[in-house]
Formats: C-alpha cells, sequence, structure tokens
C-alpha cells in the first residue's frame, strides 16, 4: 500500500478538500458559487456534490439514509470521491468531518479501491493516490496507524490469493507468512514435509501425494506484552495453493482457472491475524495454516483410498476434490494442544456454500455460543463481510457414514455439501468453534464497488472487527 496518511489542522488550506455532512465550515471561507454548487442535491449519477474553481476542488458527501448501513455507505461513497479526484488528476485529498468512524469509512473505501495486483504488468496504471489527510481534530496519529496497518493486512491478504500457483507455493506461501510476521510483530514456526510426516499428519500428506511439491505447516504466533491472563483464539485457514481436484479433476473453465483462490481462507487468516498484532489486542491468537497444491501426479491419492488422519480417524475418501476438509482437519485437530478459548477455520471450502449465498456472504456454522455467533454475525454488518448462519445438525453427518472407515470425506449426494463438510470438520474439534465457509466471497470476476476482480481480502476485516470487540 503506497498511500501515506496526515493529520492536517481544520484550518489549514489543502487543493482537494472533502466535506461531509450537511454543514459547511464557516473556515472554507467559501464563494457564494462554491456555497450554493455544494448546497445543491447531489444528482442522480453522482452521488457526491462537487465543484472546483481551478485551484482548489471541493467535495461533499451527504449524510446517508436512515436506512442504509451507515460505515459501508461510506466506504461506498470514499469509491465514489476516488472516481472524482481521478478524473481531476488530483493525488491528495483532505477529509473534514464531524465523526472519526465516518472519515475512517471513506478512506477505507478510497485505498480498497486504489488496490491493484500489476507486479507482472510492464505497463502498469498511471494514476494513483498518493495521500489522504484527515482532521486533528477528528483523528489521532494511533487511530492513524491502525487504519493504515488493518489495510496493509487487507492488501496483503489480496496480494498472496492473486499470486499465481506457479510463484506462490506452499513453502512460497510460508515464507510471506515469515516476512508478515517480522513486520506486523507475530512470531512464525514452518514444519517442512519431514515434520509433517513425522506428525503423522495423514489428511494434509493425501492431498499432498499427486504433488511435486512440498507440503508446508506453518504455525503464526501473536502473544500480547501483558502480564495478564488472557484468552485464546486459534484460527486455521485453508492453504491449499492450487486445487486441480487431484484425480477427480475439475473442468477447466470457471472452475479449476481460477483455484488459485483456494488458499482465500489463509490469506483471510494471515490478513486479521497481522491487523490484529499490529494494534496489539489483548488476547492470544494462533493461526495455524496447512498448505499444499492438491494435484493428479502419478502418486496421487485415490478415490476409494482409506487414509488415517493426524488425530487416528479413519477416512474413506470418495473425491479427492473434496480435498480442503481433509488438511483443515489435521489442524483443527492439532489445535487442541493450544486448548483454545474459541477457535475458527475459514475456508474456501465448498462450491456448495457459493450456490447457497453467492459472492456477497459467507456461510458460517459451529459450536461456539449463540453469543459468540452473534458477536460474528454483528462483526460481519460491520465490516460488511457479512456471515450467514447455518445448522450443524447432526442428521447432517448421517451422509458421511462409511461401511470400512470411521467416516467419508464426502456425502453420496450433491445436497447441503456446505453443511456436511461443517459435519466432517466438526469430528476433529472439541473446543467451541466455527466454520467459515467463504468460497463465494472471496475471488470476484468482474470488480464491484471497492472490491476489484480476482481477490477481494474477503475476512481479514470481518475477523479483525471480531476480534476488537470480543467479549469470551
Ligand atoms: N476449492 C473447492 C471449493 C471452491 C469452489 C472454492 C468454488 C472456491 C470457488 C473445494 O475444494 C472443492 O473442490 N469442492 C468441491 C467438493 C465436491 C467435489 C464434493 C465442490 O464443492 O464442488
Ligand atoms: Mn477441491
Ligand atoms: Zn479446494
Amino acid at each position: 500500500m503506497n498511500i501515506s496518511f496526515s493529520l492536517l489542522s481544520h484550518s489549514e488550506t489543502h487543493q482537494a478538500i472533502c466535506i461531509i455532512g450537511n454543514k459547511i465550515p464557516a473556515s472554507l471561507k467559501i464563494t457564494t458559487k462554491e456555497s450554493k454548487a455544494l448546497k445543491e442535491k447531489p444528482s442522480k449519477w453522482r452521488k457526491i456534490q462537487s465543484v472546483s474553481d481551478g485551484d482548489r476542488y471541493l467535495t461533499r458527501i451527504p449524510e446517508p439514509e436512515k436506512k442504509l448501513n451507515r460505515s459501508e455507505y461510506f466506504r461506498k461513497m470514499g469509491v465514489e470521491l476516488y472516481g472524482y479526484l481521478k478524473n481531476c488528476d488530483l493525488d491528495s485529498c483532505f477529509i473534514l468531518d464531524s465523526k472519526p468512524e465516518d472519515a475512517i469509512a471513506l478512506a477505507e473505501g478510497l485505498v480498497l479501491k486504489d488496490y491493484r495486483f500489476e507486479k507482472y504488468k510492464k505497463e502498469p496504471q498511471e494514476y494513483t493516490l498518493k495521500s489522504i489527510a484527515f482532521d486533528k481534530s477528528v483523528l489521532s496519529k494511533s487511530d492513524l496507524s491502525k487504519l493504515s496497518s488493518k489495510l496493509q493486512a487487507v492488501y496483503l491478504s489480496r496480494d498472496l490469493v492473486n499470486e499465481p500457483a506457479n510463484i506462490l507455493t506452499a513453502v512460497e506461501l510460508a515464507n510471506r507468512i515469515k516476512v508478515a510476521g517480522k513486520k506486523f510483530g507475530f512470531s512464525v514456526d514452518v514444519f517442512g514435509k519431514k515434520k509433517i510426516q513425522t506428525l503423522r499428519m495423514g489428511g494434509l500428506l493425501a492431498v499432498n501425494q499427486g504433488s511435486t511439491k512440498e507440503p508446508t505447516f506453518s504455525i503464526l504466533d501473536y502473544q500480547p506484552k501483558t502480564n495478564k491472563a488472557v484468552k485464546t483464539v486459534v484460527f486455521v485457514g485453508k492453504g491449499i495453493v492450487y486445487d486441480t481436484g487431484g484425480l477427480s479433476l475439475k473442468p477447466t473453465a470457471n472452475s479449476m482457472d481460477i483455484m488459485k483462490c483456494d488458499m482465500g481462507g489463509a490469506a483471510a487468516v494471515i490478513g486479521a491475524i497481522c491487523a490484529a498484532a499490529a494494534s496489539k489486542l489483548p488476547l492470544r491468537i494462533i493461526g495455524l495454516i496447512p498448505a499444499t497444491d492438491n494435484q493428479p501426479g502419478p502418486d496421487a491419492y485415490q478415490p476409494g483410498d482409506v487414509i488415517t488422519m493426524f488425530d487416528g480417524t479413519t477416512v474413506e475418501v470418495m473425491n479427492t476434490d473434496a480435498e480442503g476438509r481433509l488438511a483443515m482437519a489435521d489442524a483443527l485437530a492439532f489445535a487442541k494442544k493450544y486448548n483454545p478459548d474459541l477457535a475458527f477455520d475459514v475456508a474456501t471450502l465448498t462450491g456448495s456454500s457459493m450456490r447457497a449465498l453467492g459472492r456477497k456472504s459467507a456461510a458460517a456454522m459451529g459450536t461456539a455460543s449463540q453469543k459468540v455467533m452473534d458477536q460474528l454475525k454483528k462483526a460481519g454488518m460491520n465490516s460488511y463481510e457479512r456471515v450467514v448462519e447455518f445448522p450443524l445438525w447432526d442428521e447432517y453427518a448421517e451422509d458421511l457414514h462409511s461401511e470400512i472407515a470411521d467416516t467419508k470425506n464426502l456425502g453420496p449426494t450433491p445436497f447441503a455439501d456446505v453443511i456436511i463438510a461443517g459435519k466432517f470438520l466438526e469430528r476433529f474439534t472439541d473446543y467451541p468453534w466455527i466454520h467459515i465457509d467463504i468460497a463465494g466471497p472471496a475471488f470476484l470476476s468482474s470488480p464491484n464497488g471497492y472490491l476489484p476482480s480476482g481477490a477481494t481480502g474477503f475476512g481479514v476485516n470481518l475477523l479483525y472487527h471480531f476480534l476488537k470487540d470480543l467479549k469470551l
């Protein structure tokens, strides 16, 4: 992220100024022409009001209608403002404001809209926003540094998902986690293939069998500097760096061709831990990232195989494309050793969740208390990375019955796989837990507002907001 943040006092002048709300501060020394233009009702095709006299550019963002989600409204207005700044070729803007949350949301819209992944292009886009100035009387330095690290975490998460799988192997993913740990302040331990074999992580190893590349298992560990007892929260993120489906090969168009996104859960977990560590939240936070690609090589695991998982459970593999739950299950069983007060797993797990909810929200289900689930839903509304609660009723596990092993990895019908996959994972937990399936919202084929095409960074804001306000 190349946009810098600064603080200015209300009376300082700036070439481009954005006013929020219906009052125009007297200190702006506004001309009658400007005042008239700014007070006009926004036109239908422009939601913000803007006026320029050649030297100075003024915009006003009206108060939202009551029924709208306030922070999302300002994020969207950030996108409008971005368009205006870009049209006028302005690379900086001063946000005058009365409420800190509004300025923050507006800046989020601006920054998230400015994201691009163009390291492989000879000719990058010309326009980019360089700086945003905030009102000194509204925000503090520490507000700005928190906002900046949160947005950097979203950028990192997007970059990891957008990075193609020929570059971002499981080993490379682990390397990037190490770099992030140094930058944001958490420690990282990476297990390679030998250690994973010694630990007998049979799920992760089975998925890796068809690959010529090594798997990794990364442990992110953030400990706050305090003597007080703190709660422990574990996050498991699906790190399938590429999912061909294995021998149960996927078709290419609109399916395998986007499967570099299959480590979107890992990217969300990594980003959230970066943001949490940078803001020094008073929680111990562990991230577990089982990573490999899923390939149909000569040694690939096969439909019909029975594998033994990290915790000793045997699994009859019905379809090698239901690989995520195998790698995740080992990590969830491994998580027991931390005695978590709460654990999450985040995964681009099922096409079924996408069919149910599309790209606009994630499916969540689990064994944590309703109070915790409600906090997650609330964090979803605030960050506008929304989650919908799905049931985890026991009857859904009936489909997983195997004649020859403890469980199958897949039911016999394509119905409700989003829930059945959740039931499969539940077996490997013995602590309060929530599973979040982000297969829909993690990756877009065309841009939408402040979400670019490709990786969205979905989950970083959701989990960060959840952790920040967490009451256990
Ligand atoms: N990685 C996919 C799920 C997915 C689908 C992620 C679309 C992102 C976008 C997962 O590993 C998978 O292949 N699921 C299959 C399982 C099926 C074979 C039981 C699915 O949901 O179709
Ligand atoms: Mn798959
Ligand atoms: Zn997958």
